[in-house]
């Protein structure tokens, strides 16, 4: 296994899946780690992650040096370069100003991370300060016009470093890079793969939770769902699923969660109908962040009622993953700023005095579906887009009602299912019609209309922190704004949102 020691860097994910991607198993570990827990984990090699910091700022990351004498291999990207430069002897001078962008690689020795590269190749510089002088037994193995040591060698120790960025698409050969490191220098073997990934879990849950109960709430989307698909091959009838309606859904969803969830599985799962208790409560509710609240709140409640009926339950089982899992890490060790909120509605209620068991909290969601598929779940369950916990309400901008639910409903459902019919469901990170708070007028037939708005919503992203608007096919809007218009009652006008996320974001509440 590999670690990445998290100094900061937006990008230590990315490392991490990228180290996955050659079925080598990794982990993000905060800087903050000592070095005989490092020891514990016994790593085949260990990469230092970049960050925004500056290596001669007081309270910049820094990791305990003996790393340097555990006979381990290191790879350092920029500021984990940084750091083994200056850790080691070296010097660093702080920049004027910012290197950014591309630039051209020269190879000047051979390295095991270059091989078989011709030089001069696209590299992305993303850094402020640059290495100046080396520190002993290192020699320059790359150089940019701009950058004399952009990549470095300690060839006896196998201690590398690059200043630049191999993880990002950009960098060309930076994944062949990473794998050069992987196999030639570190010598792993490739064996991560969700199959055995699936039967070590398997047998971990069996182990943990014994002839004990465990609760969990299912929301209908990826993660509870292969959650709970594992933990029921573990420990079968001994796992009970409670599903809210919380009447936020979207149409078809509830049933849709129950034919491809429960085929073939026997998966004890309770529905609670709570439709009235959150139309209830929401009555009237304007502000996004209070209806956030309500709905999480009153989560709760209804969760916590059912699971006190199940008598002797001692575990919760959750889809947590593990870019928050590291999050997490980092907002109490690591330097990581916590740029996204977390959402998730419905945390573990303290007073349920529940275990955990997250048997998701090593994967990334892409990871996740794989497992989804090995574990035989329904294509259409382990491909569907995200859905936010508080589900409608905060797509129908100002007062939720039945009857605007109603609108909303269908008019999302007919955009689905165009951009299904257009092989686009997969591509997008998120598709949905918002139903906006203003009427306008329009004709239809001979007759004047003053009616609703519906926004189109389509974004493509990765991780749901920044986001494109997707350029969606002119004929297919067109298709979906008569369809919506001709097929949903109190509806006149269709419009495209085409912001991207900064500024916007991808909900309109
Ligand atoms: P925003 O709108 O902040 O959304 O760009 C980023 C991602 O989070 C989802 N989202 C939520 N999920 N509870 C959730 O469970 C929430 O309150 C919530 N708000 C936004 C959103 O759908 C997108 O995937």
């Amino acid at each position: 296994m590999i670690i990445v020691i998290d100094f900061g860097s937006q990008f230590n994910q990315l490392i991490a899946r990228r180290v996955r991607e050659n079925n080598v198993y990794c982990q993000v570990e905060p800087s903050n780690i000592s070095v005989s827990r490092i020891k514990e984990l016994n790593p085949q090699g260990i990469i230092l992650s970049g960050g925004p910091s500056s290596i001669y700022e007081e309270d910049s990351p820094k990791i305990d040096k003996s790393i340097f004498d555990l006979g381990v291999p290191i790879l350092g990207i920029c500021y984990g370069m940084h750091f083994m430069v200056h850790t080691l002897g070296g010097k660093i001078k702080k920049a004027t100003k910012r290197e950014y962008g591309f630039a051209s690689l020269d190879i000047k020795e051979p390295a095991p991370l270059f091989k078989d590269m011709e030089t001069g190749f696209q590299c992305w510089m993303s850094h402020g300060d640059s290495a100046i002088k080396l520190p002993e037994n290192f020699v320059i193995t790359a150089s940019t016009q701009n950058t004399a040591i952009a990549a470095i060698a300690n060839h006896e120790k196998k201690f590398y470093g690059l200043q630049f960025h191999p993880e990002v698409e950009h960098s060309k050969n930076g994944t062949l890079m990473i794998r050069h490191f992987l196999f030639d220098v570190c010598k792993c073997r490739e064996n991560w793969n969700m199959k055995s990934f699936c039967d070590g879990a398997i047998s971990q849950i069996k182990e943990a939770v014994g002839d004990k109960k465990v609760i969990m709430g299912l929301s209908g989307g990826v993660d509870s769902s292969v959650a709970a698909t594992l933990i029921h091959k573990a420990i079968g009838k001994n796992l009970f699923c409670i599903f809210v309606d919380n009447g936020l859904l979207r149409k078809g969803e509830k049933e849709g969660l129950e034919k491809n969830l429960t085929a073939g599985l026997d998966l004890n799962i309770k529905f609670v109908n709570a439709k009235e208790n959150f139309l209830t409560a929401l009555e009237g509710v304007t502000d996004p962040e209070k209806k956030r609240k309500i709905i999480g709140n009153l989560f709760i409640d209804v969760f916590d009622a059912q699971a006190n009926k199940i008598d002797g339950a001692e575990f919760l089982g959750q889809g947590t993953l593990y870019p928050d899992i590291i999050e997490s890490k980092s907002a109490f060790g690591g330097p990581t700023s916590i740029i996204k909120s977390h959402h998730n509605v419905g945390g573990l209620p303290e007073k349920m005095k529940l275990k955990l068991i997250e048997p998701l909290q090593l994967l990334f969601k892409d990871e996740v579906r794989k497992l989804g598929l090995e574990l035989g779940i329904n294509e259409d369950l382990v491909w569907r887009q995200p859905f936010p916990g508080p589900g409608l309400a905060i797509r129908i901008m100002g007062k939720i009602t039945a009857s605007r639910l109603e609108i909303l409903r269908d008019a999302d459902a007919i955009l689905l299912e165009e951009i299904k019919e257009a092989g686009l469901y997969r591509k997008l990170w998120q598709s949905f019609a918002v139903l906006l708070p203003i009427k306008s007028v329009g004709v239809m037939g001979d007759k004047r209309t003053f009616a609703n708005c519906i926004a189109i919503r389509a974004v493509t992203s990765n991780d749901a922190m920044t986001a494109d608007w997707a350029k969606l096919p002119h004929d297919l809007l067109g298709k979906i704004s008569n369809r919506i218009i001709n097929e949903v009652e109190n509806i006149n006008r269709v419009v495209f949102d085409i912001t991207s996320k900064p500024p916007g974001t991808i909900e309109w509440e």
